[in-house]
């Protein structure tokens, strides 16, 4: 039986990854989080008594703690979902996201050559390291000119995973991952803190309250290009089990503002809205028999330091070598993370 070894398993992708390997293929799951004196097991509570999974802890920040691993286990695969991902928190911690997200992929690559080579890598990429873009949609000959101290890490991983590689003749690949949400997104990225604070507008509404609660955002104006996160295991799963390590992007190929995230989400909640002014004095209502509420203001604290404009992935080599192919467009995403987010806080009422 093949040992996959995937980091961040508590995490929206890690635990995603757990699931497609349980229902697609036969390996054994070794799923590895960091000690904490307050767990938190939410998104992998479904999978702690499956004989096919086993859960350990692992520090990435940490060298002896990954050689350890890697020697006990002697994983197949490696898949390390694990990192400071919230692009935002790198401007505030620049240098746990530097070790999270550069130096732990070293410590990583240094056990997988000399107590594992046989083992297949992947490191989670992403599109934050096409950055300032020069062309659209990005494939994967974009340069790489990353805004933010998080792209800038992802980009040395990268050239770590590929000289690696290169110098040693392992199987190490870092695929561009474009943005991918869910249900089990963080509260803090933008997707989820849309459709949950849209779904406590709504349910406050429904209340006929008065006042009803309103969510702070940055910029309206920067543009995504989200999948479903759900969609993209199984690409990563075709990256590592190719003849050739190869990196390939991974996206909808489409791209939407956060303002066009927010007002779907308020078309899914059935609430009407009007919206007002502009910059930093731009507003949302929603409106009903005459009256209006606010629902939406700007809050400049949530401005980036440098922004990342516009984002849009070019997918087909992936589609044309591997065949992958995604399933959820975005209004099925933006429909299915509110409805879950209505569904969670109704049920806590
Ligand atoms: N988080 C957040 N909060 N973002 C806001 C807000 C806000 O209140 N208001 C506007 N935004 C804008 C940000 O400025 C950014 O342009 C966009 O919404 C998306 O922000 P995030 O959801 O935080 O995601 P991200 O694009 O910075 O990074 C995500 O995608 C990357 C792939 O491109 C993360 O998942 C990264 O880990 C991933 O690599």
């Amino acid at each position: 039986m093949k040992k996959v070894l995937v980091t961040g398993v508590s995490g929206q992708d890690g635990s995603h990854m757990v699931d497609f390997l349980l229902k697609n293929t036969d390996c054994k799951i070794y799923g590895s989080v960091r000690r904490l004196s307050v767990r938190n097991h939410e998104n992998i509570r479904h999978v702690l008594n499956n004989e096919r999974f086993e859960l350990i802890d692992m520090d990435l920040n940490d060298a002896h703690s990954i050689r350890d691993v890697i020697m006990s286990i002697n994983p197949d695969y490696f898949i390390n979902f694990a990192a400071q991902s919230f692009v935002a928190g790198s401007w505030k911690y620049p240098i746990q996201t530097w070790e999270t997200d550069a130096d732990a992929v070293l410590h990583i690559l240094e056990s997988i050559r000399r107590f594992a080579p046989e083992c297949r890598f992947y490191n989670a990429g992403s599109s934050e390291e096409f950055g300032d873009v020069r062309y659209s949609p990005q494939d994967e000959s974009h340069p790489l000119c990353p805004q933010s101290p998080y792209g800038a890490a992802k980009c040395a991983a990268r050239h770590l995973v590929r000289v690696y590689r290169e110098s040693y003749n392992l199987f190490a690949i870092q695929g561009w991952l474009f943005n991918h949400e869910g249900t089990r997104r963080g509260i803090d990225f933008v997707t989820r803190k849309i459709s949950n604070g849209v779904a406590k507008i709504r349910l406050a509404y429904e209340d006929q309250l008065n006042d009803l609660p309103y969510l702070e955002l940055g910029n309206l104006d920067a543009k995504r290009d989200w999948s479903d996160a759900e969609d993209f295991m199984e690409g990563v799963w075709l990256m590592l089990n190719t003849n050739e390590p190869k990196n390939y992007v991974l996206a909808s190929g489409e791209m939407h503002t956060v303002r066009e995230f927010f007002e779907t989400c308020l078309r899914e909640a059935r609430l009407e809205y009007k919206q007002e002014g502009s910059g930093v004095e731009e507003k949302y209502y929603c409106t009903k028999n005459g009256r209006k509420s606010l629902i939406l203001k700007i809050n400049p604290e949530f401005y980036r330091p440098a922004e990342v404009h516009k984002l849009q992935g070019d997918c087909s080599l992936i589609e044309k070598e591997l065949g992958w192919q995604r399933k959820n467009t975005f209004h099925e995403l933006v429909k299915k993370m509110y409805n879950n987010d209505y569904k969670l806080l109704n049920s806590r009422l």
